[in-house]
């Protein structure tokens, strides 16, 4: 999953479509501020490529990152060399130390399909916190919110690098979907095809706010997250 392949053009397919990491970066902050003036640690679980740690560590003195592909995480530390970025997986880790605030963006909680495995990854989550330190989780699509059978596709290109991108959806069952993404890379010397299929967890907000009360964390649900499937906040009451 997030093989080196994907890894490679990442970056590229995601900024020709037009995802703002650095203002995304900056709202993150403020809600966070807003909810603990003084936060100046943060980590990002499964931080990709690093794009939105590249921002965030403007606005936090101590920005760390969590990743479990090697494809991506070697992107992330071509990128970020200054930042100390772990290799691990969201739903064990244990690092030994808290963090203010804690972020988990672009659905990456979705790929874990299993609710069990969510919760695990909320708990290890908030017991990185330090007592009032804030965790925000960008989810994937709930079950009421999930459109069956979604096909998009789109190319892009940069710097003599075409990437075609094809994606279909479909419900599986009532807690699963299946995600089939298909990418064909151009440049003057190949052209290659390659493809991953992942399933994601359908989760509720109910099994969401669940998790977050588990962990002994206050949850609230934004609507307006960055993606579309909105946003939750949570604080650390203890
Ligand atoms: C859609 S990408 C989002 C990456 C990044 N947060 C972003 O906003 O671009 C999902 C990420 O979750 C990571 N991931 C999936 N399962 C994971 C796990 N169990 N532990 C840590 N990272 C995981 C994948 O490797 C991938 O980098």
């Amino acid at each position: 999953m997030f093989d080196h392949q994907l890894a490679e053009v990442y970056d590229l397919v995601y900024r020709r479509r037009g995802k703002d990491y650095r203002a995304e970066a900056a709202e993150l902050a403020a809600a966070i501020r807003a909810r603990r003036p003084g936060a100046a640690s943060l980590l990002d679980v499964a931080c990709g490529t690093g794009e939105h740690l590249a921002h965030l560590a403007e606005h936090f003195t101590e920005a760390e990152g969590l990743e479990l592909s090697r494809g991506m995480l070697g992107v992330a530390r071509a990128k970020l060399p200054h930042l100390t970025l772990h290799a691990a997986d969201m739903c064990t880790f244990d690092l030994g130390r808290r963090f203010d605030a804690i972020t988990c963006m672009f659905s990456s909680i979705g790929y874990l399909a299993e609710r069990d495995r969510m919760h695990a990854a909320v708990a290890r989550m908030a017991a990185h916190l330090t007592p009032g330190g804030v965790l925000v989780i960008e989810p994937w699509w709930s079950p009421e919110r999930f459109i069956d059978k979604y096909v998009s596709g789109e190319a892009v290109s940069d710097a003599g690098v075409t990437v075609t991108r094809v994606s279909r959806t479909r419900r599986l069952d009532d807690a699963h979907a299946e995600m089939e993404v298909h990418f064909v890379v151009a440049d003057s010397a190949r052209i290659e095809h390659f493809s991953e299929t992942h399933v994601l967890g359908l989760f509720s907000r109910a099994e969401h706010m669940a998790a977050f009360a588990d962990a002994g964390c206050d949850a609230e649900f934004v609507e307006e997250g960055p993606s579309g499937p909105g946003l939750y906040v949570g604080v650390r009451t203890g």
